[in-house]
């Protein structure tokens, strides 16, 4: 065969074509025989060079590369990280409850949304400690697997997915489009042969079996990945093109009855008191499973309720992780710190002498606030029977889920004589201004505002993060590097867009400093050029103001739908009442206080100028409004009034605004519907006198298809 071989270059069309088709047949059986564990036809040496010739043939005829192309094919280790996948439908998290009473809470809020009484039905599961995993099959078969990523878009791992045990390559009687989700996880066993062999390899050990997991579905080759023993739990899904069930319960047994695992010990369960009894078997339980859990998942079992419950913004409405107790050890507090925040907070951390906690090395720990440190809580009430934490005191540390170490508790029997209470700064460490605690407010803030480099630094490295700009290449350690730069800073977000066109001012001297060269410079600014483009809702969140995460800046995009529209309304609600005020407030999940923040950010002149500056670099893509064709109801005002009857106000309002309408509280001449029920009075009559189109709920409910 190699004596055979015609050098790539040589090779008319023809001559390619016959090539690539040899080639995808060779290596088509060399990966069978690999991944199905039969013996291997060539070596991998041998496969290796198959596959770079294979390659080099296709960059040299780039439209003959075959539909079968071993370069996408099972097991092709992927040069350059691996391609992105948007989600059918969005892949969510889990709120938490962290004691009993959240999970009462939790079923009378499921209870009040819906109209109905306690105890509803439910289902409880392990909460297993991996990571989550769409598996999309189409007529039976697995065409695509992908990580969670964002959310939205997550990373396309199918070569490797296709290396876990538990998960079919096909099956019978499934649903035409069928996304099957759950966690990717290992268990104990495999994680400590795993370790050991990495480490008779020299090779470095992983922390936990979530990391040891993550790290072997995450392989650019799948080759590595199945070595890895990794185990995969079905407990949800995403798109389907039939229903699996009518029940959380009936679905789950349907994908077992399909070939997935599922968990053991799911069960079904009547109300709060029942969910809290199964959280204590299965944490009595949880030392023996053989895998790690950290907490339990309640779902509403009946699918009909959860589909009326539906979302706010990244989490649903129908489910709740409960999480177990955070695992602590005890250590030394060696010195208290402070860090300044982008909102001004200063932070009081502590540097502990290091400490493995649940299998992490912790080293520093949040303190959270000057009334914590004192022993007292936001009330004024004792916390640790109002001990006081100081440096050099022997410590409680923990850590719950991926959140930073906390001290939780100090033994005051170990302080020394030389112990003194801590004594909290009252300006700021980094720029001197005073530190001011405002009425109401545990945390003391700078006011240095613009001035406090500290405060600038943390709201550029939050403007680069993940879920706001992400420019690959302007991480937080280049931030802190252009931030202190004197020929090419970067002291406000602006100066991003404009960091290429000053370096070639300045003739590219960037590719000759220290950690650049040519290919990283141009990378980055092509990084940064690529982001002039950036949806509302990453913007919002960018912008680092007080009060508004991810989830709100989500909420704010979708509501106001443009930049425009959004900075309009932010400039008429500048005096904290009128239509656009109460308009901002009738967003769920917006309340006043962040209300006044946002308004207030956008008065605060040199913050508005940097807003200002920033944006006309930008090319801001508007909210792609929900999919609400063929809604009858979009741009239309709504107004509820009177008693409903098959569902509740927030209800209500929520299927209304998912269909593209706004909810007013109040008639006026721009409302285009009121929904009157029984009781309904000055509103309904109001609609009268205006001539508002009244309907009862009946017709709105067939209006909007929902009846
Ligand atoms: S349900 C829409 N069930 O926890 C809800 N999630 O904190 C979809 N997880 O991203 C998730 N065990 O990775 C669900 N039994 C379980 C789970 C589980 C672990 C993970 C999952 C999710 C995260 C949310």
């Amino acid at each position: 065969m190699i004596e055979q071989e015609v050098a790539v270059a040589d090779m008319d069309e023809a001559a390619a074509a016959d090539e690539l088709a040899r080639l995808a047949a060779l290596l088509g059986r060399a990966n069978a025989a690999y991944y199905q564990q039969v013996a291997p036809e060539i070596s991998d040496a041998g496969y290796d060079r198959l596959k770079q010739r294979n390659a080099a043939i296709e960059a040299r005829f780039p439209a003959l590369k075959r539909a079968d192309s071993p370069s996408e094919q099972v097991g092709a280790p992927v040069s350059d990280g691996f391609a992105k996948v948007k989600h059918a439908v969005a892949m969510l998290s889990l709120g938490n409850a962290f004691s009993d009473e959240d999970v009462v809470d939790f079923e009378e809020r499921v209870a009040r949304y819906l109209g109905r009484e306690a105890p509803l039905e439910f289902t409880a599961e392990p909460k297993i400690d991996g990571l989550s995993l769409s598996l999309r099959y189409e007529d039976g078969a697995l065409v695509q697997a992908a990580t969670r990523g964002d959310g939205e878009t997550g990373e396309n791992v199918t070569a490797n997915a296709r290396m876990i045990a538990d998960v079919p390559q096909v099956l019978q009687g499934a649903p035409d489009v069928l996304e099957v989700r759950g966690e990717v996880y290992m268990r104990h066993a495999d994680f400590a042969a795993l370790n050991a062999a990495q480490e008779a390899k020299g090779a470095k050990a992983f922390a936990n079996p979530r990391n040891a997991a993550a790290g072997s579905l995450r392989q650019l080759d799948a080759r590595i990945t199945k070595a890895r023993p990794l185990a995969f739990f079905a407990y949800a899904w995403g798109e389907v093109s039939a229903p699996l069930a009518d029940t959380q319960m009936r679905a789950i047994e349907r994908l077992a009855e399909l070939g997935f695992s599922t968990n053991p010990l799911t069960r079904l369960c009547c109300g709060a008191q029942a969910l809290i009894a199964q959280y204590r078997q299965i944490e009595e339980q949880r030392a023996t499973l053989g895998y790690d859990i950290d907490g339990v998942v309640y779902k509403v079992n009946d699918l009909g309720l959860q589909r009326r419950l539906g979302f706010r913004s990244t989490t649903p409405r129908w489910a709740i992780a409960h999480k177990f107790p955070a695992e602590t050890a005890h250590t030394w507090l060696e010195k208290i710190e402070i860090q300044v925040g982008r909102t001004g907070a200063l932070s009081p951390v502590a540097r502990l002498t290091p400490v493995t906690v649940g299998g992490v090395v912790v080293s520093n720990a949040t303190l959270h606030n000057e009334d914590y440190i004192k022993g007292r809580d936001s009330k004024g009430n004792p916390i640790r029977e109002g001990r006081d934490i100081r440096e050099g005191d022997w410590v409680e540390v923990y850590r719950a889920g991926d959140v930073i170490p906390k001290v939780r508790d100090v033994d005051i029997s170990k302080r020394g004589p030389d112990s003194r209470p801590y004594v909290f700064p009252a300006v700021c460490p980094e720029c001197g201004s005073p530190a001011v605690r405002e009425a109401g407010d545990s945390v003391a803030r700078c006011t240095g505002g613009m001035i406090c480099p500290a405060q600038a630094v943390e709201k550029l490295k939050h403007f680069v993060s993940r879920g706001a700009f992400d420019i690959e290449g302007l991480g937080k350690k280049q931030i802190e590097a252009f931030f202190h730069d004197a020929q090419l800073p970067i002291r406000e977000p602006a100066d991003i867009f404009t960091l290429e066109d000053r370096d070639a001012r300045q003739m590219g001297k960037l590719k000759n400093r220290e950690g650049w060269g040519e290919k990283s410079a141009a990378k980055l600014f092509a990084a940064i050029r690529g982001r002039r483009e950036i949806p509302l809702n990453r913007l919002i969140f960018a912008l680092g103001i007080r009060h508004v995460g991810d989830s709100t800046a989500n909420l704010l995009a979708t509501h106001y739908g443009s930049w425009q529209a959004f900075v309009a309304a932010m400039d008429r609600a500048a005096t904290h009442e009128g239509e656009a005020w109460e308009d901002l407030l009738s967003i769920d999940g917006v309340g006043e206080v962040m209300a006044r923040a946002l308004v207030d950010t956008f008065h605060t002149p040199e913050t508005r100028q940097a807003i200002d500056r920033l944006v006309a670099h930008l090319d801001i893509q508007d909210v792609a409004a929900a999919d609400t064709s063929g809604s009858p109801v979009v741009g239309k005002t709504v107004v509820f009034t009177g008693t409903l009857e098959q569902m509740t106000r927030a209800e209500a309002k929520a299927r209304a605004e998912a269909l593209g309408a706004k909810v007013s509280g109040s008639v006026s001449k721009k409302t285009s519907i009121v929904v009157a029920g029984p009781g309904a009075g000055s509103k309904a009559k109001k609609a009268q006198e205006l001539g508002v189109e009244i309907m009862s709920e009946a017709d709105w409910l067939a209006l909007i298809g929902d009846a």
